[in-house]
């Protein structure tokens, strides 16, 4: 049998920058928040970059990077403006997402197979310049091997569907979405692509999906954060890096 591949967790901030920016000024400090995420363990610092700057601003992502000692993703729309933002601050990885001004967060995958033609020069300049590329897909055949073809060397799964479901109590739903999800991520790895999984995770389905061997990076932000408002950052943390080595240790008894 394969060796099981630990799993990492990458901390969104975004929705500390959204609690700042909703009285302007300068506090709660997303860098600040990142720099405690990681001294409670997490793995990783994650931001978006939105087109309409609505959370995180150019100087957090700035900020994050030079004083904060932990790979940084930088999600980012496929546009000229965010490509050149990603070639300037020179993040570890980016992660390229579908974004559209109206939603209230991504609410989809890419469409990789779709937009080929847009989306290959982008994963270029960014492979190009030693930044690691993940797309941002839903668990769906055509685009998992759409992003193979794109020479990313990541996809991120979009499980928001699957969290929704199960959130919501629909058995059945929730059922079909992991199905997808569990296909996809096989496929992916099968494929030689490195498999992460993000959006809508709380505890309970970061713990299922920690048991996915494939998968090795969660990317977690909302529940993260309003968790700590409760229990405080760390615990927070804590909590999530728990769920997801129960997840692992099932993973690794064959579940
Ligand atoms: N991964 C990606 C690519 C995302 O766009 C987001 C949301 O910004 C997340 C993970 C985190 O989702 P959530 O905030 O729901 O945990």
């Amino acid at each position: 049998m394969a060796e099981l591949k630990p799993i990492r967790l990458g901390v969104n901030v975004d929705h500390v920058a959204t609690l700042r920016n909703a009285r302007g000024g300068r506090h709660p400090d997303p860098a600040r928040a990142a720099a405690a995420a990681v001294a409670a363990g997490a793995d990783g610092v994650t931001v978006h970059l939105r087109e309409d700057r609505r959370h995180i601003r150019d100087d957090d992502v700035r900020r994050i990077k030079t004083e904060v000692n932990a790979p940084l993703n930088f999600e980012m729309a496929a546009t000229e403006e965010m490509l050149r933002i990603a070639l300037q601050v020179d993040p570890h990885a980016a992660c390229i997402v579908p974004e559209r001004r109206e939603e209230r967060t991504t609410e989809g995958g890419l469409d990789a197979a779709g937009q080929h033609n847009h989306l290959a020069p982008i994963v270029a300049k960014l492979s190009d310049a030693g930044i690691r590329v993940s797309l941002f897909v839903a668990g769906d055949e055509r685009q998992v091997a759409a992003a193979a073809r794109l020479r990313a060397p990541v996809i991120e799964i979009h499980v928001g569907a699957w969290c929704e479901a199960v959130v919501d109590g629909h058995k059945q739903a929730a059922e079909m979405e992991l199905g997808r999800i569990v296909a996809a991520a096989r496929q992916a790895a099968s494929l030689g692509l490195e498999v992460h999984a993000g959006h809508g995770l709380d505890f309970a389905t970061a713990e299922t999906i920690s048991a996915l061997p494939e998968i090795v990076e969660l990317n977690i932000g909302h529940f993260l954060v309003g968790e700590a408002v409760f229990v405080g950052l760390e615990q927070s943390i804590r909590r999530f890096k728990a769920a997801m080595q129960r997840g692992r240790a099932r993973a690794g008894a064959g579940a």
